[in-house]
């Protein structure tokens, strides 16, 4: 009888500790490599996937995320990639720094059987003579365990040619039936930039308005050069400049500012454009010193990516592409937000 006791004790206890030891959450590990923590927009998008993350947690469940800044860098972000390899992370979030590296990094984490989601910079189709085309990338397609998460930028494009349209004068301040315009351009080899630029215009000419470029350079996104690149614009073509396009917020900020340094205003003498929706966009256009930016969903975007993460973490299927809406976002809407 003693015996049994015995061995009936330790059963319990076994027992006990088994329970305490499977009351351990289980800890997922989640790379996530962003083309440049500098960058207005990614900020906001990668603070919202470590948000969005936290809110999933459970008893159970628990994600310990590994923030790494690309520095606008391909080596350095290639790097990254091979350390949450070696680090064996559970799934990679990836904003690439060069789309063109995308086979490169892809093949790296497939053949680690790490899950992978691509976000913001949607990797090219090619054709033979090196052309983009509209088609889905192989890289994605081919691999069940890899995904893109983004927003289609022709239409952020065609937001920003719309709001020009839906003006009374439709954009021609001087009355001289066409449109004189600059355009400040993202990253060239990125899609959206692309597409941002090539949709603007191409809204309003559908729209049966004659155009005249009179400036297009590259800001890369940034800030200070889409100020810098306004400023001269506005310096050599003065009182032509009808309207300012922007491929993002960050460089209509910047323009915002050489505009108000060049005397001119806003929705009196000139118009301008951005893309993102950055909160300061937001309170610009509410000041009038903005016409109209295009909301890129980072909420909506972040979201849907660290969803499909936790679908592969669970050994669902996914689908190989996710996409989000813009919203057009004028003084209408920034007045009823
Ligand atoms: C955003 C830009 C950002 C870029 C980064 C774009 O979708 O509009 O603001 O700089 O993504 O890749």
């Amino acid at each position: 009888m003693k015996k049994f006791l015995a061995i009936l004790l330790a059963t319990i206890m076994i027992l006990g500790i088994c329970s305490v030891a499977s009351a351990e959450p289980k800890t997922y590990k989640v790379g996530v490599s962003i083309y440049q923590f500098t960058d207005n927009f990614m900020t906001l998008y990668r603070n919202e996937i470590e948000a969005y993350f936290k809110t999933l947690e459970t008893d159970d469940v628990k994600y310990e995320i590994i923030m790494a800044d690309g520095k606008n860098d391909m080596a350095e972000q290639t790097n990254q990639v091979q350390n949450f390899i070696t680090q064996g992370v559970d799934v990679i979030i990836l904003n690439l720094v060069q789309t063109s590296s995308a086979d490169t990094l892809i093949d790296m984490i497939v053949d680690a059987e790490i899950p992978l989601v691509l976000i913001n910079r949607e990797p090219l189709a090619y054709d033979a003579d090196g052309n983009t085309i509209d088609e889905a990338y192989e890289g994605i397609l081919n691999n069940a365990k890899v995904c893109y998460v983004g927003a289609d930028a022709r239409q952020s494009g065609t937001f920003q040619g719309q709001m020009v349209v839906d003006l009374d004068n439709h954009g021609d301040l001087n009355g001289d039936g066409k449109i004189s315009y600059i355009m400040i351009e993202g990253d060239p080899e990125n899609i959206d930039a692309q597409y941002r630029t090539e949709f603007s215009v191409k809204c309003l000419t559908d729209a049966g308005y004659e155009v005249e470029c009179l400036d297009d350079q590259v800001g890369n996104w940034d800030q200070t050069k889409g100020q810098e690149l306004c400023a001269n614009a506005l310096a050599k073509y003065g009182d032509k400049i009808e309207v300012v396009f922007c491929n993002n917020d960050g460089m209509a900020l910047g323009a915002a500012t050489a505009i108000q340094t060049a005397g001119r205003k806003v929705g009196e003498d000139i118009y301008l454009l951005g893309v993102d929706a950055l909160p300061e966009a937001i309170d610009l256009i509410r000041d009038g010193d903005m016409t109209g930016t295009v909301l890129n969903d980072h909420i909506g975007q972040s979201h849907a990516a660290v969803d499909v993460a936790v679908k592969l973490l669970n050994g669902e299927e996914i689908q190989n592409y996710y996409w989000v809406d813009y919203v057009m976002v004028n003084k209408a809407y920034v007045e009823a937000m």
